[in-house]
């Protein structure tokens, strides 16, 4: 994945339990490098090592850990000079969410290797959104209820966010229940 995404992961780790743990984790990681570079590309290992050994060293299921580095990570690109495509994906959750594909097939022009997930709202009522999330990526989805939840965050609503059914062989995408609790 992109080196922002690995920045990112450090920038949660180290802010919260401070540098020294943060070598630890890499260590056990077996991670060499320690400043990634945003726009250069790394071996999806490297991420997925460095959550697992973060699992460990700061016992914590790896689910909370990625859902707790999707709230981290709507805070850290909304900052970052992609704000601004933020901004305009939408007012409400649901036409955020009807917008990421557009949103990453526009970060695709500055992230020319990017390989992106896939969105696709199936329905929304304004209170609950049912939502197809696909990707070639295994074990994300924590993190997706986490950048859900960090989205509606940023709109000032709360959400539950309810894994409905799994990918499997013959069906490729998640589906996923978004309820909006307030507005
Ligand atoms: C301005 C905001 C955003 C930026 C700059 C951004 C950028 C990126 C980048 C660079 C990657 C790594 C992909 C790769 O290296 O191939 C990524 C992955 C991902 N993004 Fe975004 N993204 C943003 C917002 C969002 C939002 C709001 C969501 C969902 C609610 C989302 C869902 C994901 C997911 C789930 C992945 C993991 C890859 C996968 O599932 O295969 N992103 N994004």
């Amino acid at each position: 994945m992109y080196g922002m995404v690995n920045r990112a992961l450090k920038g949660l780790i180290s802010e919260r339990f401070g540098e020294a743990t943060w070598q630890e984790i890499r260590a056990k990681a077996g991670v060499e490098v320690d400043e990634f570079t945003s726009m250069s590309t790394y071996d999806d290992a490297i991420t997925y090592d460095l959550a697992g050994a973060a699992s460990e060293v700061l016992d914590t299921p790896i689910e909370d850990l990625l859902r707790v580095f999707g709230h981290y990570w709507i805070e850290f690109a909304g900052k970052s000079s992609y704000a601004i495509l933020l901004e305009q994906a939408g007012k409400t959750v649901g036409e955020v969410l009807g917008a990421l594909d557009e949103m990453h097939t526009r970060l695709a022009l500055s992230f020319t290797e990017l390989r992106p997930p896939s969105f696709r709202v199936l329905s929304d009522d304004g209170e609950t959104i049912m939502l197809h999330y696909e990707s070639f990526r295994p074990a994300l989805v924590p993190f997706v209820c986490g950048l859900i939840e960090g989205v509606a965050k940023r709109l000032n609503v709360q959400v539950t966010v309810t894994l409905v059914e799994a990918k499997s062989e013959d069906n490729p995408a998640d589906l996923l229940r978004i309820q909006v609790l307030s507005t």
